[in-house]
């Protein structure tokens, strides 16, 4: 099994509000489905999440003003993923939303009905979004969150994290040019990053896929804009960055 996170940098403009990237995210899909093995899809947020969690504060106290804010979000965000699972349908793959209000609840996590729809051959698709944390405060739990999770859970063989970029660079490849791919990830390698997001960015990320790879887990960081380098993966050709546990702390 391969657990793949859409991140939202790729299936959206993240800096248009709502702006979804659909031949984008279908070409990704139509990529994953030639791949021989059984998948999971986590997505992102992207302009569907981060811009109006700014604007409503949040994750942060519950208040009229931050609740309003948590349901503007996750309708959004649902509406995101109602795009995704369409385009799931499109190429026959059966699946269920399943939003984190149904799996965390007084900070309990509860994955059993992943389980239970994936061996039934309908596959789970969850997404970050918006939760209760305890009664006074409103949480975001994001998709590489769960994408951890999900990878303790299920122990898969890979985890991909499709971006828009071409892996971890040494600083953000965005603004400076002169920025240098990390091909695998170890703990010589010091990276800068610059992050605008309200779920940590890439520097988040990059804990994340750490914490993947000490299960065991080969992790991957890939630019979902050159969906065919999903077939290079473990490849000499491969583009990306990997990140497991034998490279380091
Ligand atoms: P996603 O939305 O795909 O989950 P993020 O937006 O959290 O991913 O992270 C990807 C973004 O991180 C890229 O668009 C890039 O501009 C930014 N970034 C900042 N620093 C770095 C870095 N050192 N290496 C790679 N990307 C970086
Ligand atoms: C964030 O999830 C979801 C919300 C902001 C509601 P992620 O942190 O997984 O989203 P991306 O991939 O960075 O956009």
């Amino acid at each position: 099994m391969i657990i793949v996170k859409l991140g939202g940098s790729i299936i959206t403009d993240k800096n248009k509000y709502k702006t979804f990237r659909l031949n984008e995210t279908e070409n990704i899909i139509k990529q994953l489905i030639n791949i021989n093995d059984d998948f999971i899809i986590v997505h992102g947020g992207g302009s569907f999440g981060h811009i109006m969690a700014k604007k409503y504060k949040l994750p942060g106290k519950l208040s009229e003003k931050s609740l309003n804010g948590y349901t503007i979000v996750h309708n959004d965000m649902l509406e995101l993923s109602i795009k995704i699972s369409n385009l799931l349908l499109k190429y026959n793959i059966n699946n269920i939303g399943i939003p984190v209000s149904s799996i965390i609840y007084n900070n309990k996590k509860n994955y059993n009905i992943f389980k239970k729809y994936f061996s039934m051959n309908i596959m789970p698709l969850s997404y970050g979004d918006v939760y209760l944390k305890n009664q006074n405060c409103l949480g975001i739990y994001s998709g590489d969150n769960i994408v951890y999770d999900l990878s303790r859970i299920f122990k898969p063989e890979k985890v991909i994290f499709i971006s828009d970029v071409d892996g971890i660079y040494d600083k953000n490849p965005k603004k400076y040019s002169n920025a240098k791919l990390l091909k695998i990830v170890n703990k010589n390698n010091n990276f800068k990053s610059d992050n605008n997001d309200v779920t940590g960015g890439i520097m988040g990320k990059y804990k994340i896929m750490k914490k993947i790879s000490k299960l065991g887990i080969k992790t991957y960081l890939i630019n979902g804009f050159y969906p065919q380098r999903l077939n290079l993966i473990d490849n000499n050709e491969f583009i990306g960055t990997v990140v497991w546990s034998n490279a380091g702390d």
